[in-house]
This record gives C-alpha cells, sequence and structure tokens, in this order.
C-alpha cells in the first residue's frame, strides 16, 4: 500500500468543498489506489459546520480516506501539504464582475501564499480557485519565493469543460469525442474560448459548426455561463466546479490523454506573445506531474484581437494588487 498524500482545502466547509471533498476521499484526485489525508481549513466561524462534514466523511468509510484533520488557520492546515486547494473566499453575487472580489479576496491569497511558502512540502502542487482566481494564484505565488511559480495554477478548466459540454450539445458528438479546444487568459468575461483547433470525431470542429454562431453566440455564452449559473440558481457554480478542480488536478498529477490538451491558468512565460508573469490560461500537456505549454499553434487575426483583451485585462489586475506582490527574485524561478 502507497503511503498516504496530504490534501489541504481551504473553504472546506463552503458549497465546492460540499461536492469536492467526497470526490477526492473516493480516489478521483490522485488516483484510485492513493490514500488521502484531508486537512481542512476554514474561518473560525464555521469549524462548526465543518465538523459536521468530517462526521459524513468519516461515516462514508471510505477506505482511501486515511485521517482528517480541522484547522482555523492556513499555517497549521498546510503543514507537509502535497496539494493545496485554494478555494476559501467571498464568490460573487448577481450582476457582479469577478474582477469585483479583488480588494476582498486579494489579502487572503497574500497571506496563505506565504502560509505555504512555510509549511507545505517542497514539491507542493496548488490550485487556485477562490476569484478572480487567475490574479489571486499570480499574488499566492508571489508570497511564496521559495517555491517555483511554475507550482501555482488557476482554474480554468470549468471553462474548457463548460467550452466541451455545450458544443457536444451543439452538435450532437459526446464530450470525449470533442478534442483541443482552448480557452486562453483570464477566468472572466474576456477569456478567449478557442475552437479553431478542436475537433469532433477527429474532424475540424469549423467545418461541423456555423461560423456565424461561433462568434455571435458561443464565445459569449462561454464568457457568460459563470453569470448565467448565478443568475438561476443564486449561488455560484459548486458541483461544475468540483468536477473542474478534480479534472485540473487529476490530469496534473497523471497526465493528459494522448491527442489532447487542457486548459490551465499558469504564469506566463511570455509564449504567444503574452506578457511574462501574469497568470495567463494556456494550452497544456501534462506528464509525471509536470506541464508544459502546447506552441506553435496557429494565431488568426481574430485570436490575436481576442487573447491581447484578455492578457490586458490581467495585467490591469495585476497593477490593482501591485502592493500585494513582492519583487520577483532570481530563485523564485
Ligand atoms: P462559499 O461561500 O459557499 O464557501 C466559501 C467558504 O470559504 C466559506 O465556508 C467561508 O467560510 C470560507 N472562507 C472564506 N475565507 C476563508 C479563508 N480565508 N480561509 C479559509 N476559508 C475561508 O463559496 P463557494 O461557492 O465554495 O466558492 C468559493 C470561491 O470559489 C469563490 O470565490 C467563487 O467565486 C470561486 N469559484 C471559482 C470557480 C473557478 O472556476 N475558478 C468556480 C466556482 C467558484
Ligand atoms: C464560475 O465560473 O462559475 C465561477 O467563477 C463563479 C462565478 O463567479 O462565475
Amino acid at each position: 500500500m502507497r503511503r498516504p498524500v496530504r490534501i489541504a482545502v481551504t473553504g472546506a466547509a463552503g458549497s465546492i468543498s460540499h461536492s469536492l471533498l467526497f470526490k477526492i476521499a473516493t480516489g478521483e484526485m490522485v488516483g484510485h489506489d492513493q490514500p488521502v489525508i484531508l486537512q481542512l481549513v476554514e474561518m473560525p466561524e464555521a469549524m462548526e459546520p465543518l465538523r459536521g462534514i468530517a462526521m459524513e466523511l468519516e461515516d462514508c468509510a471510505f477506505p482511501l480516506l486515511h485521517s482528517i484533520s480541522l484547522h482555523d488557520n492556513i499555517e497549521e492546515g498546510v503543514v507537509g501539504a502535497h496539494y493545496v486547494m485554494l478555494i476559501g473566499a467571498k464568490p460573487r453575487g448577481p450582476g457582479m464582475e469577478r474582477s469585483e472580489l479583488l480588494t476582498a479576496n486579494a489579502p487572503i491569497f497574500a497571506k496563505q501564499g506565504k502560509a505555504i511558502n512555510e509549511h507545505a512540502n517542497r514539491d507542493v502542487k496548488v490550485l487556485v480557485v477562490g476569484n478572480p482566481a487567475n490574479t489571486n494564484a499570480l499574488i499566492a505565488s508571489r508570497n511564496a519565493p521559495d517555491l517555483s511559480p511554475a507550482q501555482f495554477t488557476a482554474l480554468t478548466r470549468l471553462d474548457h469543460n463548460r467550452t466541451r459540454g455545450i458544443l457536444a450539445n451543439r452538435t450532437g458528438a459526446n464530450p470525449k469525442a470533442i478534442r483541443q479546444v482552448i480557452v486562453w487568459g483570464n477566468h472572466s468575461s474576456t477569456q478567449f474560448p478557442d475552437l479553431r483547433h478542436a475537433t469532433i470525431y477527429g474532424e475540424p470542429a469549423f467545418r461541423q459548426i456555423d461560423q456565424k454562431w461561433y462568434r455571435e453566440q458561443f464565445i459569449e455564452k462561454i464568457q457568460k455561463r459563470g453569470s448565467a449559473i448565478i443568475d438561476a440558481r443564486g449561488h455560484s457554480s459548486a458541483a461544475s466546479a468540483a468536477q473542474a478542480i478534480i479534472n485540473h488536478m487529476y490530469d496534473w498529477i497523471n497526465g493528459t490523454p494522448e491527442n489532447d490538451w487542457v486548459s490551465m491558468g499558469i504564469v506566463s512565460d511570455g509564449s504567444y506573445g503574452i506578457e511574462k508573469g501574469i497568470f495567463y490560461s494556456f494550452p497544456v500537456r501534462c506528464d509525471y506531474g509536470r506541464y508544459q505549454i502546447v506552441q506553435g499553434l496557429e494565431i488568426s487575426e481574430f485570436a490575436q484581437q481576442k487573447m491581447t483583451e484578455t492578457e490586458q485585462e490581467l495585467i490591469d489586475e495585476m497593477r490593482t494588487v501591485g502592493d500585494l506582490l513582492p519583487a520577483e527574485t532570481e530563485e523564485s524561478h
């Protein structure tokens, strides 16, 4: 039997975690032969509901769930963690943009970055989910100078999954037959879901869909899907976000399938001319716990314009939180 790995989750009594924790405990995130220790982190006032969740997890008698610990502070919560899921943050309400959460949520991620830097396993993999996820990932990573920025990622897999799911529904194809979609940029209403390279049952998607529908309806539908869910259910997506977290982490740890890639918010190395240092969603292939940006894709003028627009938004967000971004050191790369 393998040694258990430590998984820290913040916002563990929140809506996303309510779906996520049970999936992790069944082995869906790391692997079906890998025991896990759950280190659950919450605000002091949410410790009582968190205890209830821990009781329910125990009552499922999951064979892979080695143990659970509960923490009302991030410093203890991430000790020795191999994987950290930063979910705890304020969600937006109807009519808000995710960037409006920046001032409320940014300081949380500076503190959490410092705690991860001090206390987590040196090979930790971090996924930032709390919004605005890309810029929060930037803040967390810049506050963890002893770790590589490549150890920090932001969740754009939900947008990637939405792109596949909605395209499948439109074309009648099974989602698994839809490959090589890309979501570029920010997890926000400027993100660019790109179907230029996508295939459906091995044939170019562009030969199977109407360009007018793609440009005038599809792109906006993906960009605004989060708001549509908030308007319909009164709370932001939770179960689909949990599923996307599972997919993101599973692929990062275990690798992406051949002939496909996934979208991940990662630190830009300047690929495709995107500003170095911002956390931007790129198409990546993962293998043995590492990821690499897919290079050499042809970028049309239309795509370039969309990619620049979402890049500019991330540059603006970075400037807004400038005081939470300690200067980069040589060792941090
Ligand atoms: P929620 O309000 O249901 O739960 C959030 C939980 O986090 C609460 O229990 C709260 O007590 C806790 N929390 C707040 N600050 C904390 C801190 N500093 N440390 C530990 N715990 C803390 O919200 P939710 O629906 O679970 O969403 C959480 C976040 O994820 C929101 O910011 C939301 O916008 C974001 N989100 C992102 C994506 C994505 O694709 N990137 C998708 C869905 C939601
Ligand atoms: C989503 O995309 O569903 C989440 O980021 C929640 C939100 O605020 O839209």
